[in-house]
């Protein structure tokens, strides 16, 4: 489950409800949580640690968490990654989960540059040695910046967005991560709800939701709002996806089966805002595989409407 719609940018959202959600998602089997120290200043980390600790009173198991780190520097520049800058940040949270140790801590879409500095990933080897962290990775916002990460040893995970709508993650990067034995997570993979198939032209998106305030990359990278598709040409793609929906599903579990589909994803991180969305999205675990046919038309609607778009751009 992916948690940055319960902890900020996305409308408001009430406590009790991201807390229910977290908690269907865990009842349910969901194993991994992916947030990040910005999801609202900590708010989607201190959700995540009350769930952590109701499940240990009742004896349940605990999930995989990974959060990420980098976004709370003063400028996003590659030489303010220091062990010195980056410590304190693993030390906020460790605290905000409740934790002794974090299971997985990702540097958060760090700029380009940042690849090409070892000493960044030495500073992150540094802290697993001190056993703040168990492993480390990096969330990416290119295929290029992910085919650099795996060149650091100590890169255990690499986030990108990969959905039926950025599909260029599988042309060679999965296959160079799974070659390294690089945890893969795919994020985003309802192109921020425009594959669950529920928006029209007349959406309107709360003023604090990025759907609104980042459609044209106004305040963070433009990819990771409806994946960087523009949203009119994501409606008409859609609408030609609908068909193809295998009987007694919704769009949205297709989606994440389509993503299911390649072997080399370790694990998707669909963001839900409430139980029912949380309910519904483990349900795509046990869809039967799509079809051959059905994947070459996505393919064919992907070549046709979106890849000039976006293709070339991650
Ligand atoms: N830079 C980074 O590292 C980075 C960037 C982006 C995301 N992420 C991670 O990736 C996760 C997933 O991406 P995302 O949350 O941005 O986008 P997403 O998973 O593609 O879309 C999530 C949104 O789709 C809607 N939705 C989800 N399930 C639904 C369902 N079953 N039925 C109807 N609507 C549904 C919800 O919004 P509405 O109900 O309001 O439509 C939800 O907030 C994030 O939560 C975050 O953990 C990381």
């Amino acid at each position: 489950m992916g948690t940055w719609p319960i902890g900020s940018a996305w409308g408001p959202v009430k406590e009790s409800e991201a807390l229910a959600a977290l908690r269907a998602a865990l009842d349910s089997g969901v194993n991994f949580i992916d947030t990040a120290d910005v999801y609202g200043d900590h708010a989607s980390e201190l959700l995540i640690a009350q769930a952590l600790k109701e499940r240990k009173a009742a004896g349940k198991t605990a999930p995989i968490v990974g959060t990420k780190i980098g976004r709370r520097l003063p400028e996003q520049r590659a030489a303010l990654y220091t062990y010195a800058n980056l410590a304190p940040f693993v030390d906020d949270s460790l605290k905000s989960l409740s934790v002794d140790a974090l299971d997985l801590v990702l540097l958060h879409c760090p700029p380009t540059e940042t690849y090409y500095r070892p000493d960044v990933f030495e500073a992150m080897d540094r802290l697993k040695r001190e056993g703040k962290i168990r492993f480390h990775g990096v969330s990416v916002e290119k295929v290029e910046e992910g085919l650099k990460a795996l060149e650091y040893p100590g890169v255990a995970a690499v986030q990108i967005v990969f959905n039926m709508f950025r599909q260029r993650p599988a042309d060679l990067f999965f296959e160079r991560a799974r070659a390294r034995q690089v945890a893969i997570i795919a994020r985003v993979p309802l192109a921020s709800g425009l594959l669950v198939g529920k928006f029209t032209s007349d959406t309107k998106f709360d003023a604090s939701d990025h759907r609104q305030f980042n459609r044209h990359g106004e305040a963070f990278d433009v990819g990771e709002t409806f994946a960087g598709v523009p949203y009119e040409m994501g409606l008409a793609a859609v609408e030609e996806i609908r068909p193809l929906v295998p009987a007694g599903a919704t769009m949205a579990q297709m989606a994440l089966r389509w993503i299911l589909m390649h072997d080399a994803v370790s694990v998707v991180i669909p963001g839900a805002m409430n139980p029912d969305e949380a309910h519904m999205n483990i349900a795509a675990a046990a869809l039967a595989p799509l079809s051959p046919e059905t994947m070459a038309q996505i393919r064919s609607i992907y070549e046709k409407r979106i890849k000039p778009a976006v293709h070339q751009r991650w």
